[in-house]
C-alpha cells in the first residue's frame, strides 16, 4: 500500500495589525499549494483574529504562549515560516534578538535552525521612517529572511489592505522549499 507523501508544514505568524483578520486568505492559498498550516499569534495579535475560525480552517490550535514543561508540542516542527502581517514592533524585536513572545522565540530560533522564513511587513510610513526600521529589515535580509514587497502606506489613512498580497509569502518561500505534490 503506497502512503501519500507528508505535506510540508508552514507556520504562519500573525502580529497585531489591522489586517490580521484576513489571515484566512494566506491559509487558503497555502492549503491550495499543499501546505499544512499552523498559526502562532503574538499575544496582541490574538485580539485581531477570529481564533475559532482559524483553528477550524487549519485543524490545529492557535499558539500564542509557551507550553508548560512536559506538555506535548501542539504543532509539528515547521518546514517554513511566513510572518504575515508583520508589525513594526515584532520586526524590530526579531532583528534585535528579543524573544519575549512565543512568536519572537520561534523566529529567533528559526535562524539557527535554518528554517526558510518570509516576512510581509504591514507598517505605515510614519513608523517606517524611524531609523530602527530600515536597520531591522537590513539585519533580517542579512540573516536570509525573505522580505515582501509591500510599501508602507500613509499614516492616518485607510491603509493599503487591497495592495497587500498575502500569497507573496508563499511565492517567496517556493524556491527555498518545494512542497511535494
Ligand atoms: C487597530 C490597530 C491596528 C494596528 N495596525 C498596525 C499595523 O498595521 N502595523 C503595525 O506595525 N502596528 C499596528 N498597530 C500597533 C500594534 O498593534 C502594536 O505595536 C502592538 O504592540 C504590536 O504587537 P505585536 O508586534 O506583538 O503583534 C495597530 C494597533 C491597533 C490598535
Amino acid at each position: 500500500m503506497s502512503e501519500l507523501p507528508k505535506k510540508p508544514f508552514l507556520y504562519v505568524i500573525v502580529c497585531a495589525s489591522g489586517i490580521a483578520g484576513d489571515v484566512g486568505k494566506l491559509i487558503t492559498a497555502a492549503h491550495d499549494r499543499r501546505w499544512d498550516v499552523g498559526v502562532i499569534a503574538t499575544p496582541q495579535g490574538l485580539g485581531f483574529i477570529d481564533a475559532e475560525a482559524v483553528e477550524t480552517q487549519t485543524g490545529y490550535p492557535i499558539r500564542s504562549a509557551w507550553r508548560s514543561p512536559g506538555d506535548p508540542r501542539p504543532l509539528p516542527p515547521p518546514d517554513a515560516i511566513a510572518v504575515a502581517p508583520a508589525t513594526f514592533n515584532t520586526i524590530n524585536k526579531w532583528a534585535a534578538g528579543i524573544s519575549d513572545t512565543l512568536a519572537l522565540g520561534t523566529l529567533c530560533e528559526a535562524y539557527g535552525l535554518g528554517v526558510p522564513t518570509a516576512v510581509l511587513p504591514y507598517v505605515n510610513a510614519a513608523m517606517a521612517a524611524h531609523p530602527a526600521y530600515s536597520r531591522s529589515l537590513e539585519q533580517l535580509r542579512e540573516m536570509g529572511v525573505l522580505i515582501g514587497s509591500y510599501r508602507p502606506h500613509p499614516p492616518k489613512a485607510e491603509g493599503g489592505a487591497d495592495q497587500f498580497r498575502w500569497e507573496e509569502a508563499l511565492d517567496l518561500l517556493a524556491p527555498a522549499i518545494s512542497p511535494q505534490h
